[in-house]
């Protein structure tokens, strides 16, 4: 199913985990993908294996804290494809530690990344998308920013104040015809899981009614699905993926 011909998305950190999978995802559902990651040789890894698939996939190098980087990044965009129909704003980051023993670089990382890269991109695609009277942004939470987590204050934080810019921006937006949700993953089997103790993971397997951990692509399938056409009328919502940890 082509159900993305002619839509141009941008996935920040669409290099591995979660942002990968959805990179593939779109790919075969017929989009224009920009990946846009800090990561060059992963980035360019992960372009390389989309590009066997025939389809239009671009990357570009961009640290999205770095607001002169991200405005870079939406001008080169829209000067090779015309235009940017989805923002998913999928990059982030964890330093993990209890409030005793966080550091104040490790706070302010996570909060660089994960809540000032969203807000740098957000602003710089917004105007594009306003001159389109079309715009689908998606931003990825965490089942911790809805319930808190022992040892992370400081990505806790951030997973929390992006379902508040979710909200305030699907209120601000709504009128041009741009909906602003957001996705709540529970424990997923990337990268980021690996600096988990495997007792940990497992605990959380078995609180889990599903019974395992979730995958990247139970998170793009539900990308894709927010910003299809399906989705037209959802905004503001913030959707759990997350095997029913949490309830
Ligand atoms: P990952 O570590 O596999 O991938 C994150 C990507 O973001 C990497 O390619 C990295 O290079 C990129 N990135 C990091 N900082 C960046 C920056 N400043 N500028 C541009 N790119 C940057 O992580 P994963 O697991 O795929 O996570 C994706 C999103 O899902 C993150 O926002 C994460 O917080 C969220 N999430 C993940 C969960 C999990 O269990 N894996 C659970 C809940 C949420």
């Amino acid at each position: 199913m082509k159900r993305f011909k002619d839509k141009v998305i941008v996935i920040t950190g669409g290099a591995s985990g979660i942002g990968k999978s959805a990179v593939n995802k779109f790919l075969n559902d017929g989009a224009t993908v920009v990946i846009w990651d800090v990561n060059k040789e992963q980035g360019q890894s992960t372009l390389a294996e989309a590009r066997n698939n025939g389809s239009i996939v671009d990357f570009m190098k961009v640290n999205t804290t770095n607001p002169e980087e991200v405005e870079q990044a939406t001008s080169a965009t829209i000067e090779k494809f015309g235009k940017i129909d989805v923002l998913i704003n999928n990059a982030g980051i964890t330093r993990d530690a209890t409030i005793k023993k966080i550091t104040y670089s490790e706070w302010q990382q996570v909060i660089d990344v994960n809540l000032t890269g969203v807000f740098n991109c957000t602003r710089s695609i917004i105007p594009r998308m306003i001159d389109k009277s079309y715009g689908r942004i998606i931003n990825t939470s965490s089942v911790v920013g809805l319930y808190g987590n022992f040892g992370q204050v400081n990505y806790a934080a951030t997973k929390s104040g992006v379902i508040g810019m979710t909200k305030t921006l699907a209120k601000e937006l709504g009128k041009h015809n741009i909906t602003v949700n957001a996705v709540a993953p529970g424990f997923i089997a990337t990268e980021m899981v690996k600096t988990i103790p495997e007792k940990v993971i497992n605990l959380m397997i078995d609180k889990t009614p599903l019974k395992r951990l979730g995958t990247p692509e139970d998170v793009a399938n539900t990308y894709a699905f927010l910003a299809s056409d399906e989705a037209a009328f959802i905004s503001g919502a913030v959707i759990s993926v997350d095997g029913a940890v949490t309830i």
